[in-house]
């Protein structure tokens, strides 16, 4: 009889636990100036899987030395940074299946570009917190001590789009000079692409791939400065200036007029939907977020993005 009572939960326990759906695993990409298990991002980690019991988490490491890792927020080559990235969560059997995907800062437009370029293991949703997606019209500003940031800055707005900044500073790598578009195109190797600006190079794989997300999260800090414009973060952008003023003499006019900031719907690389970002926004997959505060100050914003774009069922 016990022995019958104690086949009776063994059966019961196994069929429970085979219906108890484990969480989909995360990866999370720090942003600039942080690396993958700074005091911060292991905080983060921790929090999510008070919200998420039993999650795997994999941050995503340029170097595993964490100096390394920061240092290379700064340094390198977007496109050889993807490649070892993409090759470091093809050999992660946790995350086989697929994954769900936040990026922080600059670590959201690199995983939206992973999306786009490899998405093998594929991601389901991705959430990019006060990601650059559309460029910056300015190098980001540094924090008064932080000489990596400072070299790297004065470095790149000496010469942003010459062959060493573009192939070793990784926010000239990003910077799409709205005063000079053509040579933005011409010279960058990463963001032109990724964006499909470029209509020679456009490449039908990028769309397919990003179209597949089921949600794309976007959050825009309000008073972001350190991303500028801020709307990048919701694929907007300042208008560029040398597609709509011939002469010096208009762009000196032009400079001193307010920016006006084209909204994500407005801009050519949806209407024509050069990425399928339009295709995911009128499947209704594309959610507008905003966290109240400067770059990255995340507060409670976060919090309820990750109870309901992650953590999900396989
Ligand atoms: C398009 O992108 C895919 C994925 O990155 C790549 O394998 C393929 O070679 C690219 N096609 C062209 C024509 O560049």
């Amino acid at each position: 009889m016990s022995l019958w009572f104690l086949l009776l939960g063994f059966a019961v326990h196994l069929a429970l636990a085979s219906t108890i759906p484990s969480p989909r695993p995360l990866v999370l990409w720090h942003g600039l100036g942080d690396s993958h298990s700074s005091p911060g991002m292991l905080e983060f980690m921790k929090l999510i899987k008070e919200i998420h019991p039993g999650i795997f988490i994999h941050s995503i490491f340029i170097s595993e030395d964490l100096n390394e890792d920061k240092k290379a927020g700064f340094y390198g080559n977007v496109l050889e940074q993807l490649e070892f990235v993409a090759d470091q969560l093809a050999a992660i059997p946790e995350l086989e299946a697929g994954f769900d995907a936040v990026g922080l800062s600059q670590g959201g437009q690199f995983l939206r570009a992973y999306v786009e370029c490899y998405n093998k293991p594929p991601v389901n949703n991705l959430i990019t917190f006060g990601s650059q997606h559309m460029g910056i019209s300015d190098i980001p500003i540094c924090k008064p001590f932080d000489f990596l940031c400072q070299i790297a800055r004065k470095a790149a707005k000496r010469a942003v789009y010459s062959t060493w900044a573009q192939e070793n500073l990784i926010q000239a790598q990003y910077y799409r000079d709205p005063n000079n578009y053509a040579s933005y195109l011409h010279a960058n190797h990463f963001l032109p692409y990724v964006n499909n600006e470029i209509e020679e190079a456009r490449n039908q794989t990028y769309a397919r791939n990003f179209a597949s997300l089921s949600n794309l999260v976007l959050v825009m800090f309000t008073e972001d400065k350190l991303v500028v414009p801020k709307e990048s973060s919701w694929f907007g952008y300042e208008e560029l200036r040398d597609s709509v003023v011939s002469d010096a003499s208009d762009q000196q006019r032009f400079l001193a007029m307010d920016k006006k900031i084209i909204p994500m719907r407005e801009q050519p690389l949806y209407i024509e939907d050069w990425i399928g970002l339009r295709e995911l926004d009128e499947r209704g997959a594309v959610v507008f977020s905003e966290c109240v505060g400067e770059h990255m100050e995340m507060g409670d914003c976060w919090e309820e993005l990750i109870v309901e774009y992650t953590g999900g069922s396989l």
